[in-house]
């Protein structure tokens, strides 16, 4: 089992929910950054993979995320052309869902067929199964493995197979965008039958959220997470919460094994339109403070943690250059917000 809440199988698109939009939100803003980089720097030569691929598009008829991801680089005439073996490589268990893609990839790439794609340097492949194993069978198939890769892994919030996810911080400049819900593993934590929680994890120390109060239990699980993929190689984590009206909450979690990538995700966090019904919380923010997503970020939250972080320093000071890394890694907000924060608002 891969996925933690879950639509009926019987289902082949469904209706977008604000989470999906804003995340979409986040994934065209940061392949629209990413793309180009990785196609400049190593001459197309990168894989976009996902392991939950989805049936391309939504009831309302937003794209799926790999037609947003082929958009970007169709839609760019100045990387589109320097595309050389650039690898889109989808899995998705539900045969439906996979063929109901294969039709919104073909019509994303119009007026060039599918089966041509190759000719101007795009590998693109949709297999049909469980992305264990079907997604590292494709991804040694299409001799992925050795170059830069980002992989999406949108399961309902349950997460993949830890072994999956070390393999991919392992393999040179790679990064992985994970959705995660915490409730799930907070519910199983005291079910010794269900197991999926220890593969996520590695081992079954997640197990310990069912001792946290439950006030604490979903910032404890992310946070555990957060460690463990620093663990198995990607040493730069940001987790961000997007938050429903109903408060319920679904982390993006973003691994990547270059700081660079860090700064992307968060100038990507940061750009993206205002969609209604769902909202940014920084899950370091000690007030838990809900975060319209908008242009000029509210920084009370980054505020706050910079105070928090001050009184644990050595006669509560710090540079403001250490005060910038400590935005970067710990927090959801960019280095260059932190100095406006510090600066004493103009008296009015
Ligand atoms: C959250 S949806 C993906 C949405 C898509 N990434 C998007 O944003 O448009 C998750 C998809 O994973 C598929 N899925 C569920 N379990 C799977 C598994 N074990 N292996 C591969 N795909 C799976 C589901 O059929 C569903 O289409």
């Amino acid at each position: 089992m891969a996925q933690g809440g879950s639509l009926g199988d019987d289902k082949v698109i469904w209706e977008a929910s604000p989470h999906t939009l804003a995340k979409h939100q986040v994934y065209k803003q940061y392949l629209s950054k990413w793309m180009p980089i990785m196609v400049h720097s190593w001459k197309g030569d990168v894989t976009y993979a996902e392991g939950f691929a989805g049936p391309g598009v939504y009831t309302g008829g937003e794209p799926g995320s790999p037609v947003i991801a082929l958009k970007t680089l169709i839609g760019d005439p100045l990387i589109r052309t320097r595309a050389r073996d650039l690898r889109f490589l989808f899995v998705e268990q539900n045969n439906k869902r996979a063929e109901r893609l294969r039709q919104e990839l073909e019509h994303a790439a119009t007026p060039v067929p599918l089966n041509d794609l190759a000719r101007y340097g795009i590998d693109l492949a949709v297999a049909t199964g469980d992305y264990d194993p079907t997604l590292v069978d494709l991804l040694t198939r299409r001799n992925a493995w050795g170059r830069p890769m980002l992989v999406v892994l949108d399961t309902f919030g349950g997460s993949v197979k830890l072994d999956l996810v070390r393999r991919i911080a392992l393999n040179p400049s790679s990064e992985v965008i994970i959705t995660f819900e915490p409730q799930y593993f907070a519910r199983f934590a005291g079910s010794e039958r269900v197991r999926h929680g220890d593969t996520v994890f590695g081992d079954p120390d997640w197990r310990r959220v069912a001792e946290q109060p439950d006030s604490a239990k979903a910032e404890w699980v992310v946070a555990k997470y957060r460690s463990v993929l620093q663990e198995v190689g990607f040493p730069f984590v940001l987790t961000f919460e997007l938050v429903n009206t109903r408060g319920h909450s679904l982390f993006l979690i973003f691994g990547t094994t270059h700081v660079r990538g860090l700064q992307k995700m968060k100038e990507a966090m940061w750009e993206v339109d205002p969609v209604h019904g769902v909202q940014y919380r920084d899950p370091a923010d000690p007030d838990q403070q809900l975060l319209d997503i908008e242009l000029e970020p509210v920084t009370a939250p980054l505020r706050r943690e910079l105070l928090e972080h001050l009184r644990g320093e050595p006669e509560q000071t710090a540079s403001v250059s250490d005060l910038r890394r400590f935005a970067l890694y710990r927090t959801v907000y960019k280095e260059s917000q932190v100095k406006p924060v510090l600066d004493p608002t103009p008296l009015g």
